[in-house]
């Protein structure tokens, strides 16, 4: 039994899996654990973030909150891979579509993760490096969302760290470059895996359209993300 914690984990003993499902609400890990995990069992309740280990079909996985922000998964991804060894890291989340082809409920893949953060200026990077998702795990969440016959964009995204912009054109030049969405974690998740090697994956569910308005009801939004859920622990 591991006695390994850290500031913002504390499993006390409880294994967490080398691959790790994170949605940003810790109620969203605690229903995942809850209706598709055999055997889950709580290894973190530090600030309400919560995580959990168990199986789905025979593997095992954990799925664990990560908070709103690149600042918040920043912590808890870094801590999952270089002191709990993770080694694929799936964020699942909603996200504001950027084009008028995308659609409420599709999901989207983010291949590639752009942001108007300053998350990467750490790294020292003499240019700008692009933050691209793991092929392996691209793929086979692609292949997956194909075999379920749910409508799958792979593109693009954009990780704010603004919610509430007060320039409210700050959109625009991101959806003339053809950025599919926006969501609020993707650049840390994916700065922190490459830089530790490890494997990392955004899968989005579309709950808001900022370029016709629409937006989901929280009762049309569970199914949808079932769906999503699905796809994601299919990469276990
Ligand atoms: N902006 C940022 N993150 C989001 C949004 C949005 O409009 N919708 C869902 N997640």
């Amino acid at each position: 039994m591991s006695n390994k914690q850290t500031p913002h984990i504390k499993p006390n003993g409880v294994e967490i899996a080398e691959t790790v499902l994170l949605p940003g609400d810790p109620l969203r890990a605690k229903f995942i654990a809850e209706n598709f995990l055999e055997d889950a069992v709580c290894f973190n309740e530090v600030r309400g973030m919560l995580g959990y280990t168990g199986t789905y079909k025979g593997k095992k996985v954990s799925v664990m909150g990560t908070g709103m922000g690149p600042a918040s998964i920043g912590i808890y991804s870094y801590e999952l891979i270089h002191v709990f060894g993770v080694k694929n890291l799936i964020r699942i989340g909603t996200c504001g579509a950027l084009q008028k082809n995308i659609k409420l409920y599709d999901v989207i893949l983010g291949m590639g993760s752009s942001t108007n953060s300053n998350y990467m200026h750490q790294y020292n990077i003499p240019g700008e490096l692009s933050l691209t998702a793991s092929f392996d795990l691209l793929l086979k969440a692609y292949n997956k969302a194909q075999e379920m016959g749910q409508p799958v964009h792979v593109g693009n995204i954009l990780c704010s760290e603004i919610f509430y912009n007060a320039d409210k054109n700050a959109m625009e030049n991101w959806i003339k470059m053809g950025v599919l969405a926006v969501e609020m974690e993707s650049t840390a998740l994916y700065a922190n895996a490459i830089a530790a090697g490890v494997n990392a994956l955004t899968i989005l569910t579309v709950s808001d359209s900022l370029v016709t308005g629409e937006e989901t009801t929280p009762e049309e939004r569970q199914t949808a993300f079932t769906k999503m859920m699905e796809i994601a622990l299919n990469l276990a």
